[in-house]
């Protein structure tokens, strides 16, 4: 008896089938992209599909490493085919939360140099309005971080906390970058301008909001069967 897949592990599947020998593909970050190594490993070694991947963070290189999968670097490939990468937030314009390891600011810039930008998810990711269900990552550079925290607090109307690891130091980026998770009360009203706003503070690396990125989304189910949204 085959067992269900768990709703990240079937969207990790059904995004390694989008995948054609030759690509040049973005590696995303997190426990539903480790899914879809796996599933690309296989095809991989099944199909011996020739592909390249580019990742997003020391944790993904060194997973895709372990499963076989080629990895190059933007320098050598600036431009990628596809990108596959999980999200902490998806509204119904297909705009995103990201962050939730760490990792946005490269994600976003895999995102941007991807001709297609695939999203996997498990189930409660969906939301009517981002930021209601899950804090606003914000990468910041540890120079004057005090300082630049005000700003994002008054720029955004948030509270922002400095993300920190177990030892109570704060959590370090694969960057050298520090994260504020930023809480909005009522959920952010308007994603545009707060992105516009936070990207114009001195000391802000790079916001968690993905906005005009996402071209499909791929939502596993408790059953295993897999929601497709094209947008
Ligand atoms: C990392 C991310 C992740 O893609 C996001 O946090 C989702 O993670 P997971 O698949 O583990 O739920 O943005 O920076």
């Amino acid at each position: 008896m085959v067992d269900t897949p768990s709703p990240k592990q079937a969207a990790g599947i059904a995004a390694a089938q989008l995948v054609q020998t030759g690509m040049k593909l973005g590696l995303g970050t997190g426990t539903t992209v480790a899914f879809f190594l796996e599933a690309l490993a296989e095809r991989i070694e099944k199909e011996n599909l020739e592909v390249i991947g580019v990742s997003t963070s020391v944790q993904t290189a060194e997973l895709a490493e372990k499963l076989g999968i080629p990895i190059s670097d933007l320098e050598e490939y600036p431009a990628l085919d596809l990108v596959v990468d999980g999200a902490d937030e998806v509204d119904p314009e297909f705009r995103l939360i990201k962050g939730g390891g760490g990792a946005l600011l490269r994600e976003k810039i895999v995102a941007a140099a991807s001709a297609k930008v695939a999203i996997i998810i498990g189930t409660g990711k969906r939301v009517e309005r981002l930021g209601t269900t899950f804090l606003l990552p914000v990468e910041i550079i540890p120079f004057g971080y005090v300082t630049t925290r005000d700003c994002v607090a008054n720029a955004s109307g948030s509270t922002p906390y400095l993300r920190t690891t177990e030892e109570g130091q704060p959590f370090v980026t694969d960057n050298g970058n520090y994260i504020l998770d930023c809480k909005f009360e009522q959920g952010i009203a308007n994603a545009e301008q707060l992105h516009a706003d936070l990207s114009q503070i001195p000391g802000v690396a790079e916001v968690g909001l993905f906005l005009n990125l996402c071209d499909i989304v791929f939502e596993g189910q408790d059953d295993g069967q897999v929601i497709t949204l094209n947008r």
